[in-house]
């Protein structure tokens, strides 16, 4: 929370300026917030004063970045209500997550005449993805119908459940209709046919308290730019269980074991799938920004 939240203007400096002789009104916050003094000042502090890397030096800066790179991982953990920290992977953002799903889960265990089940009321971010794994493993894509009311056709999304639904990914709260979505309902019902579950949380995590336990959902994608923070940072939300069982998304440094010449072997999640050096400034700032959120 931030301090003095009825005197919200000061806090944001973007909200300082004049425009046309009047202070500046800003009602896009959907598309992306303005950034609060508290979270441009964690990353100045950051670039001035701490710059280092994380998980791979063993002196006073890198050990002070590493602590607070894990700290903002338990914060995003404890913002989810997640099981462990484990099952928090940063990505660069609501994308990202959703493309890491595809490309790992969706590569592994899909395969052709499975199906996947997305809403009329998706953005890009959760089609995108889904449309190019189907294309590439020759799988189809249901699509549930929605209601005039501007919500999920409950009925017609049951009608698409069958045994080859292997993915069901819907967004919590739509950024075209401002629609919060039931998804524990709809995610119990896509349980009962074995189907994994993802939820698209990139506009609710800004004003809904978002369980992903009480969700029910196997994984969870929101990006740090729509809740204060900055950009080319969120967090992908996975279950313990299912990260397990998955490949890495990208290859490189700090996500491996052992590599030589033949092979390498892998480190279990979250690092298995945050290969090279990360978005450290934006992980630390993430965090300020969630403190600002709730
Ligand atoms: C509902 C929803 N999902 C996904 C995204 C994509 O987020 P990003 O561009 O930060 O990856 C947005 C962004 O507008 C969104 O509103």
């Amino acid at each position: 929370m931030m301090p003095g939240k009825s005197d919200t203007r000061s806090h944001f400096p973007a909200l300082g300026q004049m425009v046309r002789g009047k202070p500046l009104v800003y009602l896009d916050s959907a598309a992306t917030t303005l950034k609060p003094r508290v979270v441009i000042e964690a990353l100045n502090q950051y670039y001035q004063f701490e710059t280092a890397n994380v998980h791979r030096g063993s002196h006073y800066l890198s050990d002070r970045a590493t602590a607070k790179f894990e700290a903002a991982r338990i914060k995003a953990q404890k913002f989810l209500n997640a099981r462990s920290e484990q099952e928090i992977v940063f990505t660069s953002g609501t994308t990202d997550a959703i493309n890491l799903i595809s490309q790992t889960l969706g590569r592994k265990f899909l395969k052709s005449g499975d199906e996947i089940i997305l809403s009329e009321m998706e953005h890009h971010a959760n089609i995108v993805p889904w449309q190019m794994l189907a294309a590439e493993k020759g799988l189809q894509i249901r699509w549930a119908k929605v209601t005039d009311a501007g919500e999920i056709d409950r009925a017609h999304y049951l009608s698409l459940l069958n045994i080859k639904t292997k993915i069901v990914s819907f967004v919590h709260c739509s950024n075209t209709l401002g629609t919060v979505n039931n998804l524990s309902d709809l995610f119990s019902e896509a349980k009962k046919v074995g189907a994994w579950t993802v939820a698209d949380a990139a506009q609710s995590v800004g004003f809904l308290s978002v369980d992903v336990q009480k969700l029910g959902c196997d994984f969870l994608a929101f990006s740090a730019h729509k809740i204060y923070g900055p950009y080319g940072i969120g967090v992908l939300y996975g279950r313990q269980e299912v990260l397990e069982m998955l490949p890495p998304y990208r290859g490189g440094g700090a996500m491996i074991t052992s590599v030589s010449q033949e092979k390498s072997e892998y480190l279990p999640s979250p690092q298995r799938f945050e290969a090279g050096t990360p978005n450290i400034s934006g992980v630390i700032a993430m965090a300020v920004a969630i403190d600002c959120t709730t």
